[in-house]
């Protein structure tokens, strides 16, 4: 049993450069997102098997490097989305998995690519002979003029032919996905791509204010699409009393007035419009209690830990607007005190929380 839902899919992809170093403070990102993520792709997890890492609220499927340091990709689904688990690259740093949605489903592909020189064979292998509908989230290490990098490298071209035989697109505006703060530079190497069809429906944003103390970026991709929830537990509880109702009035108002522009004659059809015309205007105006406990999350979270991150991503905008040895020590030193400072507040909360325990 469940419901059958217009919703809105989002995507985040980000390339951690290390949960063990940046995870903690990803966990808090995630929290105070909106949006909560029905699926969270990370790139370069360096997780090693002996290490847990869990987003409250999320279900993990990692692929670890096995042998060398770095590398590894882990998905997280969140626990009220049905999926299943497609594929775990062998060979490739990849991880598959394919969500519910209503009528069909669709394949989230995870992948890093370490540096390597890339194939349609590699590409073919990490998502199998599945057709179809496709999101591809990963950092590709790869140019092409198709997203806008200045040139297009062999990995690009091998994209690219991917792309085009598969019946893809890649959604990237064009906008830097990581950041080289020595450099001060930023390539698009992070790509979301995917089957066409849903292109057209998905909107595709940077989180560029802080790199949540990577190099890269978060990336949040929003697809439009029929899914699947679980029964009464899952059922999104609108905040009424939080809702913007002038808002609500104006663009349902605009959105219906466009359909009926339309001249739809079949009811079916222009009660499902309508449906959805509401629906994605709730989702804009109304905001959503959400099931997942933010509390659990990262309990020891405390008042330091926002400060800190607030100056390091000023540190950030600093080095941005000029770019000079002493922004550039400024930042790194304010990145570094972001790591100690979650780093201390969560040994001092575990401490207390023994103590209280033991006694
Ligand atoms: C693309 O492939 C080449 C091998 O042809 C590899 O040496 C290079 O590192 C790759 N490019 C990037 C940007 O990783
Ligand atoms: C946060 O926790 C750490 C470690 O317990 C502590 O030293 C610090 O004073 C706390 N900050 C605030 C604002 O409570």
């Amino acid at each position: 049993m469940g419901w059958w839902l217009f919703m809105i899919l989002v995507i985040l992809q980000w390339n951690a450069r290390s949960l063990i170093a940046n995870g903690q403070e990803f966990k808090k990102f995630v929290t105070d997102l909106l949006d909560k993520p029905q699926v969270i792709c990370v790139q370069e997890t360096w997780l090693k098997p002996q290490l847990d890492f869990v987003i409250y609220g999320y279900t993990t499927i990692r692929n670890d490097r096995e042998t060398g340091k770095g590398g590894g990709v882990a998905t997280f689904v969140r626990n009220d989305v049905k999926y299943n688990l497609v594929n775990k690259g062998k060979e490739h740093e990849s991880v598959v998995v394919r969500i519910q949605t209503g009528k069909d489903s669709i394949m989230i592909v995870n992948f890093y690519n370490p540096c390597n020189r890339l194939s349609t064979d590699t590409l073919n292998a990490v998502c199998g002979v599945t057709q179809g509908k496709t999101v591809w989230c990963g950092d590709f290490n790869a140019h092409s003029t198709i997203w806008r990098s200045k040139n297009t490298d062999i990995n690009g071209s091998v994209i690219e032919e991917f792309i085009d035989d598969k019946n893809l697109v890649c959604v990237n505006d064009g906008k830097g996905t990581q950041y080289s703060s020595s450099h001060n530079t930023e390539s698009a190497i992070d790509l979301t791509i995917m089957s066409t069809e849903m292109a057209g429906i998905s909107l595709w944003e940077v989180l560029d204010q802080s790199t949540v103390g990577s190099d890269h970026y978060p990336i949040i991709t929003r697809i439009e699409v029929e899914i699947h929830q679980d029964s009464e537990l899952k059922t999104p509880r609108w905040r009424l009393d939080k809702a913007d109702w002038q808002m609500f009035q104006m663009l349902s108002e605009i959105k219906c007035v466009e359909l009926v522009n339309k001249d739809i004659r079949d009811v079916e059809e222009m009660n499902r419009k309508v449906t959805r015309a509401i629906i994605q205007t709730a989702e804009e105006t109304i905001p959503k209690k959400t099931r997942i406990e933010q509390r659990k999350s990262v309990p020891w979270w405390n008042e330091s830990c926002t400060i800190v991150i607030k100056k390091r991503n000023k540190a950030l905008r600093q080095l941005k607007a000029h770019h000079t040895l002493v922004t550039l020590i400024n930042y790194k030193r304010a990145q570094a005190v972001v790591r100690r400072t979650i780093r201390s507040a969560k040994r001092g909360y575990l401490r207390q929380f023994c103590n209280k325990n033991l006694k």
